[in-house]
């Protein structure tokens, strides 16, 4: 019977009282710490875990939405502790950010992890946060400043196009409203020498760290003695469909190996000009997984292209049914800023976890880990320092 356990507190505190060698798998989703990431801080920090600090993080607070617990990336001694309540060869999933995904490999290959890969989560329904070259400069010579209310001063004031913008007022929980605005149009000669650069790209992508425990031995050895170390590849293979299955039909002539590696042959096995069938379980898994409109937008520049990833439909950023809300007595609500689609979290507890065995997740959240792995049959442990979203975790697997 798979049995899911809820701990709240402080992760590090709360996973030195695990036993050694007690989970099969970490899947886990961590503050990516995109705040405090200036030179200096980092520099700082890198010293301080190279030097034997392994739980220094930078002094100063916020992160995300302003959420302390997002002011840097876990450091070393938390992975530390994962380390040593994984089996020996157990893998560990762990999101990233983009751009601090450098700074928790470090950390994590710091507490003695092996880095074996970096899958990537790509979307298409980020929004870029480019501030506008041109704009910044036109705002710098009129206003002497180019914050965002001189930005958008220096917007208003100018000739551009009238349009109407709708928006939620307070980030991704306020309410929508409607906004009267203007076109930048650059009328200084230097903003108009910059007009179209920017500072950022659109989000489409974030990693995931695939690490794991340094095995005990060959991989054969490990999977004996402690039942983790490989990968379930038959359990992540993409669905095809029959107009998929022909078209994925081996070109000849093959090298063998090639063939076997990216399709697992069913039938017509032969070294030279055999045609093979793909595996009846699908396509061997990548390490690049799509949501539906990355998948949209790669089959529109060549017709299903998306078949050779696993999609997961309508999973985008995790849909409204499956974010859980607990609305308080004073009419405030309590809600999560980051949960992760459900589909993904079971594709990823699925390729590292045995048959029946337990996954721990320290940075729980709302718990996203914690229903995928009870739903496909695992047992888990989650850990979750905020008490109001230990209520989110309680009503989402109640529900
Ligand atoms: C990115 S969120 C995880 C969201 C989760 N994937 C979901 O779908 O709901 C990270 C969570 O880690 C928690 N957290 C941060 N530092 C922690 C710590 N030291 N110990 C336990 N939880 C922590 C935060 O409160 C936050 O809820």
């Amino acid at each position: 019977m798979n049995n899911v356990e809820i701990r709240h507190g402080d992760c590090l505190t709360i996973l030195r009282d695990l036993p050694d060698n007690s989970v099969d798998s970490v899947v886990t989703d961590p503050p990516y710490g995109l705040s405090n990431t200036k030179p200096a801080q980092v520099a700082d920090v890198l010293a301080a875990w190279v030097t034997g600090d392994t739980e220094a993080v930078p002094a100063k607070r916020g992160g995300f939405m302003g959420k302390d617990w997002d002011s840097f990336v876990p450091p070393p001694a938390v992975w530390a502790e994962c380390l040593r309540v994984l089996k020996p060869g157990g893998h560990m999933a762990v999101f990233a950010g983009a751009r601090t995904q450098d700074l928790m490999g470090l950390s994590i290959r710091l507490a003695g992890f092996e880095i074996r890969d970096t899958l990537g989560w790509v979307y298409g329904s980020g929004f870029p946060k480019s501030m506008d070259v041109s704009k910044a400069i036109e705002s710098t010579l009129t206003t002497g400043k180019s914050n965002s209310r001189s930005l958008r001063q220096t917007e208003q004031d100018g000739d551009g196009e009238a349009y109407t913008l709708t928006g939620k007022n307070n980030g991704i929980m306020g309410e929508t409203r409607t906004y009267e605005r203007k076109q930048f149009s650059p009328a200084t000669d230097a903003a108009k020498q910059w007009d179209g650069w920017g500072t950022a790209l659109k989000p489409a992508i974030e990693p995931i760290i695939l690490a794991r425990k340094p095995l005990d031995g060959t991989v054969a050895a490990n999977v004996l003695a402690h039942g983790v170390g490989g990968l379930n590849i038959d359990a992540s293979r993409v669905g095809m469909s029959d107009a998929d299955r022909e078209a994925a039909k081996v070109p000849q002539p093959v090298q063998h190996n090639d063939a076997r590696a990216v399709y697992q042959m069913g039938t017509g096995e032969g070294r030279n000009g055999a045609t093979f069938e793909p595996a009846p379980a699908g396509r061997f898994p990548a390490n690049v997984l799509l949501d539906e409109h990355a998948a949209a937008e790669m089959d529109e520049q060549s017709d299903a292209a998306s078949r050779f990833f696993p999609v997961f439909k309508y999973q985008a950023k995790a849909p409204k049914r499956e974010r859980p809300v607990i609305v308080r007595e004073d009419g405030t609500k309590i809600a999560h800023p980051t949960v992760k689609p459900v589909a993904l979290m079971e594709w990823l507890v699925t390729l590292i976890t045995p048959e029946g065995g337990a996954t721990l997740d320290p940075f729980a959240g709302t718990g996203t880990t914690l229903q995928a792995a009870r739903d496909k049959g695992f047992s888990a442990i989650g850990v979750e320092q905020d008490e109001d979203y230990i209520a989110l975790i309680e009503q989402r697997l109640a529900a």
